[in-house]
């Protein structure tokens, strides 16, 4: 093997001999819905993502089903928050007629709630708050209350992205007492108390209004700490472990890839896409390239699925290719 370049000589055999691929199934696209009417509200730090209400869905739905994508992720941004997150778990809140919405109009498409606090508290933070501290087991009943809300209205896969302990274990259970056995459990269990989600509560509203998310959130220094994550949220009942950030993570990736069988998703999230979206909006990089070869990079550490704010774009640079 003194000449590895052997295999290198035409982009016909790179093609044959190529590891890793990014496939339009394996796409998730987040939406973030609005309460209220005629709303379409692109988010500054976010160039090319909108807040869209339940009634003008339609135009990213159909895109992302013209685009071949055939999963979403949903964010919920209530016209009214207070101290216990109420808008997170009412039946009618805007995530539920979010997917009852997506599910009677685009029945094919798998929708993945995402169960949490930040966005509908006052606080901004993901669990009940006194006394400065952020409560844990009372928490807990709130994310199931929520869960089973978002069951209800048609959710396939329930995301909870808090990082409370053992809220995997109480979710799980108030989702099979409530007759959702089939319902999943995608759970951020390697999720870091990271700079990268920035922009995300800009188009969510959902920053810390005091402190910060660290004291729930994993240390961006510890690997060993996100495989006892990961571990126990299997245990616990998770059918799919996200690891979040993604790239500057991909060690975390691959390390859960090596330890564990469960699909793993890798959650490309806001700071990231907004990075690569500046960087080419100067001309400094090419986009596509760079996009394409982070999508890849994540396959090849270990991905199954990716969720990405790139879902559009990549899904019809994929099908150009063809
Ligand atoms: C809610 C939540 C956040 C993200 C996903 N779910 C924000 C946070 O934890 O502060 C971030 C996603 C992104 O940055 O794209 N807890």
């Amino acid at each position: 093997m003194d000449r590895t370049r052997r295999l290198r000589t035409s982009e016909s055999l790179r093609k044959m001999l190529r590891e890793n691929h990014v496939r339009t199934d394996e796409l998730i696209c987040p939406i973030f819905v609005i309460e209220g009417e005629n709303i379409c509200n692109p988010i500054e730090s976010m160039p090319g993502i909108n807040q869209y209400s339940v009634d003008r869905l339609h135009e990213i739905m159909n895109q992302i089903v013209e685009a071949g994508i055939v999963s979403v992720l949903l964010f919920g941004i209530p016209a009214h928050k207070d101290e216990v997150g109420s808008a997170a778990y009412d039946e009618e809140g805007v995530v539920p007629q979010a997917i009852r919405y997506i599910k009677s109009h685009y029945p094919e498409i798998v929708v993945i709630a995402d169960v949490c606090l930040c966005e509908y508290t006052s606080h901004g933070h993901c669990g009940l708050v006194k006394d400065g501290i952020i409560l844990n087991d009372e928490t807990l009943p709130l994310l199931s209350k929520a869960a089973v809300a978002y069951a209800k209205a048609g959710a396939d896969i329930i995301a909870p992205s808090d990082m409370m302990d053992r809220r995997v274990e109480v979710i799980r259970e108030a989702l099979d007492n409530a007759g959702f056995l089939y319902v999943s459990i995608m759970a951020y269990s390697a999720k870091f108390a990271s700079g990268f989600y920035g922009p995300f509560r800009d188009a969510a509203h959902s920053a810390p209004g005091f402190g910060d998310r660290k004291t729930y959130q994993m240390d961006p220094a510890n690997g060993k700490e996100a495989m006892n994550e990961v571990e126990e949220d299997i245990l616990e009942g998770a059918d799919f472990i996200i690891a979040k950030p993604a790239m500057a993570y991909m060690d975390i990736i691959k390390e859960i890839d090596n330890n564990f069988r469960v699909p793993i998703v890798a959650y490309n999230v806001s700071g990231e896409y907004s990075m690569v979206k500046a960087a080419a909006a100067n001309g400094w990089i090419d986009e596509k390239k760079i996009v394409m070869e982070i999508m890849t990079g994540l396959k090849r550490a270990g991905a199954k699925m990716i969720i990405t704010y790139h879902a559009l774009d990549v899904a019809r640079w994929i099908e150009e290719k063809r």
